[in-house]
Order: structure tokens, then C-alpha cells, then sequence
């Protein structure tokens, strides 16, 4: 299955991924994990990467395109993927469907994650994220007896969590301009190719992967 997760900073494309990773045994592909690994890694792409993501703007369409490019041609990406966070505009998806049409392997669903502003930016206010294992985590959401509980499987201790350099409040409201912007015209886009499927993603992390369960089944 070849799936795309469409939505706005903290909807929860990382955390439905992670789910549907368990389902369906196919790796998440997350630019925006990929761009922060090249940043703390200190490469020239992270290099160049850096200074767009710490303002909440994207970065260039050729440094993303390259990296999506690398990764869908290693062998695990054979039985299908997960793209998190790509395409984020027109070029990108017109990108990406020239690259699945020459390796023959078209896109089955768009899936767009619906929430609320409000939530959004509560969700990203509470976000945390374990240094060792990258569990993501959500202060205002968890349990706190829960949260300290859990072992990290990495280290075996408590996780480690660090909130991320751009869910500062300036950063994320530049984020949110730019996926208004940028990103939503992708919803008629694939509405169009007839790939689109929306779903309210408020509610339980299980009831929002139940939805998305539902409409990856149609
Ligand atoms: P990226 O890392 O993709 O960030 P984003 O799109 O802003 O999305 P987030 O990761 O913030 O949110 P998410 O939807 O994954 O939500 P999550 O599951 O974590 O991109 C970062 C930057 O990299 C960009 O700004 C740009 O600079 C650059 N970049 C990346 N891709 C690019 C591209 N293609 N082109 C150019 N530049 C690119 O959930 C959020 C929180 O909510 C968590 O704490 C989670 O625990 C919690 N949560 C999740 N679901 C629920 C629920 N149902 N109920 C309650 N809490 C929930
Ligand atoms: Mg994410």
C-alpha cells in the first residue's frame, strides 16, 4: 500500500504512521524526520536544511525531492510506504507522481488528517519527544504516572524528552501560515485524481487510526 498522510503541523501524521506501520508493515517515510537526522548529523544537507526549518519554512523543493528520490529506492519501500510530511506543495506532488509513474508504483490513497486550529496548537504545546528511542509523547494528553512509567526501550531508563527547536509559538504560527498556503491546495489536487480521503482526526489516537483503518479498506 502506498499512502500519503496529509495534514497540518501536529494533526498527527507521525503518530497515525507509527500505527499503520504495525498494520501494515510498511515503513514511514517522514521528511521531516529525514531533515532533522541531516541537521543533527551536521551534512551539507542538514546544513542547508537548517535555517528554513528553524523559521518554519520549507525547505528547498530540490533538497527534499532528493532525499525522497534516495529513499524510495531502497528495497524496503518495495511492498509500499508511508509518506509523513511529503509532498507539502504542487511542484512536490507533481514531483512525486512523475518519480511513482517511472518506478510503476502509483499512489493508492491521500489521506487528510482534519483538526481543529485550537487543537492543534494545544497538541503541539504539549508534544515531547525521548531523545533516545524518538517516542513522541503529549504532556496534556498523558497520564503523568504513566508517562514516568514508561521505560525507554534504548536505555531502559525513563525517556529522555526534548521539545522540538520549532514548536516555539512564532515558529509554529509561520508553520501553520505555510501549510495554509502551500499545503492545503494539495486537497483538491489529489480530490481530483480521486485519491482524496478525509477524516476527522480529533478524538482517541485509536478512534482517529480506527477512521483511517476505514477509509484505507474503501
Ligand atoms: P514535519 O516534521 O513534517 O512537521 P509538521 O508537518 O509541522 O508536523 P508535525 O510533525 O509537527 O506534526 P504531526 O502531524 O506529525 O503530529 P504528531 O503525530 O507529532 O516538518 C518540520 C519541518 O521540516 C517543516 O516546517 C519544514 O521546514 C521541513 N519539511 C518537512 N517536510 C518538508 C517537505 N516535504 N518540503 C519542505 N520542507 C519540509 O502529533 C502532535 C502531538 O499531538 C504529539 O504530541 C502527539 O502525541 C499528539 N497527538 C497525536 N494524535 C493525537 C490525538 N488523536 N489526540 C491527542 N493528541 C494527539
Ligand atoms: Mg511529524
Amino acid at each position: 500500500m502506498r499512502i500519503v498522510l496529509l495534514g497540518a503541523p501536529g494533526s498527527g501524521k507521525g503518530t497515525q504512521s507509527q500505527w499503520l506501520v504495525g498494520r501494515f508493515h510498511i515503513p514511514q517515510v517522514s521528511t521531516g524526520d529525514l531533515l532533522r537526522a541531516a541537521v543533527a548529523n551536521g551534512t551539507a544537507l542538514g546544513l542547508k536544511a537548517k535555517e528554513a526549518m528553524a523559521a518554519g519554512r520549507l525547505v528547498d523543493d530540490q533538497i527534499v525531492l532528493g532525499m525522497i528520490r534516495e529513499r524510495l529506492a531502497e528495497p524496503d519501500t518495495g511492498q509500499g510506504f508511508i509518506l509523513d510530511g511529503f509532498p507539502r506543495n504542487l511542484a512536490q506532488a507533481r514531483a512525486l507522481d512523475e518519480l511513482l509513474a517511472q518506478i510503476g508504483q502509483p499512489l493508492d490513497a491521500v489521506v487528510q488528517l482534519k483538526v481543529d486550529y485550537a487543537e492543534l496548537s494545544r497538541r503541539i504545546a504539549g508534544r515531547r519527544t525521548c531523545s533516545d528511542c524518538g517516542r513522541v509523547v503529549n504532556l496534556l494528553t498523558s497520564a503523568p504516572q504513566a508517562l514516568a512509567a514508561e521505560r525507554c526501550p534504548k536505555t531502559g531508563q525513563a525517556h529522555r524528552l526534548f521539545q522540538r527547536p520549532d514548536d516555539n509559538e512564532a515558529t509554529v504560527a509561520e508553520r501553520l501560515r505555510v501549510y495554509e498556503a502551500q499545503t492545503q491546495p494539495l486537497v483538491e489536487y489529489y480530490r481530483q485524481q480521486n485519491l482524496l480521503r478525509s477524516i476527522d482526526a480529533e478524538g482517541e489516537v485509536t478512534e482517529v487510526s480506527a477512521r483511517l483503518e476505514q477509509v484505507l479498506a474503501r
